[in-house]
């Protein structure tokens, strides 16, 4: 990762030479406070600036002027911003553009917008958005030309109330770099990002107070996990479950839980995929990228909640020993699954780790992440995830989480009538059931291992990467689902 950025927060002031960000509505003006503070001559100028560049001032637009000498500033980037009320990730969204727009290495933003209270929470979204827009992914270009952005961007926020703007920040901090996170692990190449070495990563949470337990192959086998290791079998490198635990809560409390699948390449197996884009099938393990990113966020603000995070890490490879088309396997929980596709690699993997969940920890509720379907693409695209649930309260507020945060869900079916279409002729259930409806059938098979917990399942296969650029994110990875999921949390879990 590189594009450091650092925020520093200061009280409105005097300004006195250096770059300046200030925003300004369909007007071109500034809020009066911040009018007085740039002075009259610095006002006129972004009048006779805009007339001249056609800045109108509009939303997510920009004016940057060089000021001439014997001003306070020396370099100006008026900013247009809507007069309304401000979402989440609308601030985050106004700081990744801001971000966008500094040209050097440090700048102030002077947070004071016309028709918008900006709140210390404000404050800290803007600069979460620009702390995930500077990211960028070079850890394997050894030219330095080629590094997006080698130096760090200081960013002084200046704001009403600079304590709690900082408080409000610290948090912040840790979910950008929950995100940070995430968004490495996906985008790391799969020769280097192994089951094992995905494991010790997930380890290194032990410094901010995570417990994490890796369990190996022999004992996921003395478990009975034959679906997950059944997918694992072709591979020459050895599948993992990382547990990790964070006890933010009371002890009598019982724990929420997070769970993810950590398919670290999906070859497709025997059942192989097209080579076309096959690359990007070292993602298929967002899902358990972002339990641990979540898990860091979560530790490292202290949140106080008991959260379980469980990741099955395996890579999905042919060869001598692969699972084939026909194989009948059996999970921990006993019941048999006949394989029809070795792609469909997604749904083993994560109903051994979803049974073992909810008879070890007997959680709240469990959500799972899951790159597990093509079909998701088809049906919602880069912009929504696919929500499956149990359970209508569980749905509302996650529905509301990413509306909030802008890692939007759309709630997909869950019905008998898929739970019957993987019913198997030679075993309890199959693994596929070809093309209809294939992400309700995904789902129905998730839910025979569940056992009546609640539950969600997000299919992430069309937001986790390859995104489409936006204001916070320019790279492959998007790290989607920390920080929905950490406001999920913070909204109705914490004590
Ligand atoms: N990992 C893929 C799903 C996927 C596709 C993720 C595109 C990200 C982008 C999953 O394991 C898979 O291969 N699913 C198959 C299921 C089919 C064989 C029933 C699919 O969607 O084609
Ligand atoms: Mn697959
Ligand atoms: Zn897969």
């Amino acid at each position: 990762m590189s594009g450091n950025t650092k925020i520093d927060v200061q009280a409105h002031g005097p300004v006195e030479g250096g770059e300046y960000v200030v925003f300004v509505g369909a007007n071109l003006k500034p809020t009066p406070a911040v009018a007085k503070r740039i002075g009259t001559k610095t006002v006129d100028l972004i009048a006779k600036a805009a007339a001249l560049e056609q800045f109108k001032g509009k939303a997510r637009t920009a004016l940057v002027i060089t000021v001439p000498a014997g001003l306070a500033v020396d370099r100006l980037v008026v900013v247009g911003v809507a007069e309304d009320k401000k979402t989440p990730i609308d601030w985050a969204q106004l700081g990744g553009f801001v971000a966008g727009k500094i040209s050097g290495k440090t700048a102030t933003v002077v947070l004071d917008l016309p028709g918008a209270d900006v709140t210390p929470e404000a404050a800290a979204d803007v600069a979460l958005g620009a702390k995930l827009r500077k990211y960028s992914f070079d850890l394997y270009k050894t030219k330095k030309d080629d590094k997006a952005d080698s130096g760090a961007l200081r960013l002084t926020l200046s704001v009403a109330d600079p304590a709690a703007v900082k408080k409000a920040l610290k948090a912040a901090e840790v979910v950008a770099e929950g995100v940070v996170i995430t968004r490495d692990l996906v985008n790391e190449p799969p020769n280097v990002l192994t089951p094992e070495e995905f494991a010790s990563r997930a380890e290194a949470l032990k410094k901010v107070g995570v417990e994490v337990e890796v369990l190996d192959e022999k004992a996921m086998r003395k478990l009975g996990m034959g679906a997950l290791l059944g997918v694992a079998q072709g591979s020459a490198r050895g599948a993992r479950l990382a547990v990790m635990r964070w006890n933010g809560g009371k002890s009598s409390e019982k724990p929420i839980a997070f769970i993810g699948k950590g398919v670290v390449f999906d070859s497709g197996g025997i059942s192989i995929k097209p080579g076309a884009g096959m690359e990007d099938m070292k993602g298929d393990m967002a899902g358990a990228a972002c339990v641990v990113g979540l898990m860091h966020a979560l530790a490292s603000r202290k949140a106080k909640v008991n959260v379980i995070g469980a990741i099955g890490l395996v890579e999905n490879m042919l060869g001598g020993n692969a699972q084939r088309p026909g194989d009948i396997v059996t999970t921990m929980s006993g019941q048999t699954i006949e394989i029809i596709n070795t792609d469909a690699e997604g749904r083993l993997v994560l109903a051994d780790v979803l049974w073992y969940v909810q008879d070890r920890f007997k959680p709240k509720f469990m959500i799972d992440l899951a790159t597990l379907t093509g079909a998701i693409l088809v049906a919602l695209g880069q912009e929504f995830a696919g929500l499956f649930s149990n359970n209508e309260e569980l749905s509302e507020r996650l529905l509301a989480a990413g509306t909030a945060t802008g890692e939007r869900m759309w709630r997909m079916p869950l019905a008998p009538a898929f739970d019957k279409m993987i019913d198997s002729k030679f075993a309890d259930m199959k693994n596929s059931s070809g093309r209809n409806g294939g992400s309700s059938t995904a789902a129905s098979l998730l839910q025979r291992f569940v056992n009546d917990v609640p539950w969600a399942h997000l299919d992430i296969a069309g937001v986790a990467m390859g995104s489409p650029p936006t204001e916070i994110n320019k790279g492959w990875a998007s790290g989607w689902g920390v920080r929905v999921l950490d406001r999920f949390v913070k909204d109705h879990y914490e004590a």
